[in-house]
């Protein structure tokens, strides 16, 4: 019985780190993270200055397809909008 005392902790802290690991990641981030991939190598926020995001975004419309909320959450995430939220104040 005793011996189960600390495995059942270990998983409850396991869970709980796994927990933390994906829920700091935003919507678009997700997204970025499961859609863009797959042609080349997971583009970083970084790669381009936040003013050029738009086209490049517009230009794989016809290559990914997403919803308008997921586009816009994602080009949020990707032109550093903080918390997924929209980049216009
Ligand atoms: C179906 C294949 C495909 C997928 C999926 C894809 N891309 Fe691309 N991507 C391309 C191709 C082809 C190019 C090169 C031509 C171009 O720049 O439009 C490219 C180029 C780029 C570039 C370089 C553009 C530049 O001007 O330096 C960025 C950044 C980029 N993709 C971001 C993304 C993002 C963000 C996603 C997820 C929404 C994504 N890609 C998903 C095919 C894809």
């Amino acid at each position: 019985m005793r011996f189960w005392v600390p495995l059942a902790l270990l998983a409850v802290v396991a869970l709980a780190a796994a927990c933390v690991s994906t829920g700091a990641l935003t919507p678009g981030e997700r997204l970025v993270r499961s859609k863009c991939g797959a042609c080349h190598l997971r583009p970083e926020p970084t790669r381009l200055p936040p003013a050029a995001w738009p086209a490049v975004l517009d230009r794989h419309a016809g290559r990914v397809p997403l919803s308008p909320e997921e586009w816009s959450s994602l080009g949020a995430f990707l032109s550093g909008a903080p918390g997924g939220a929209s980049a216009t104040p």
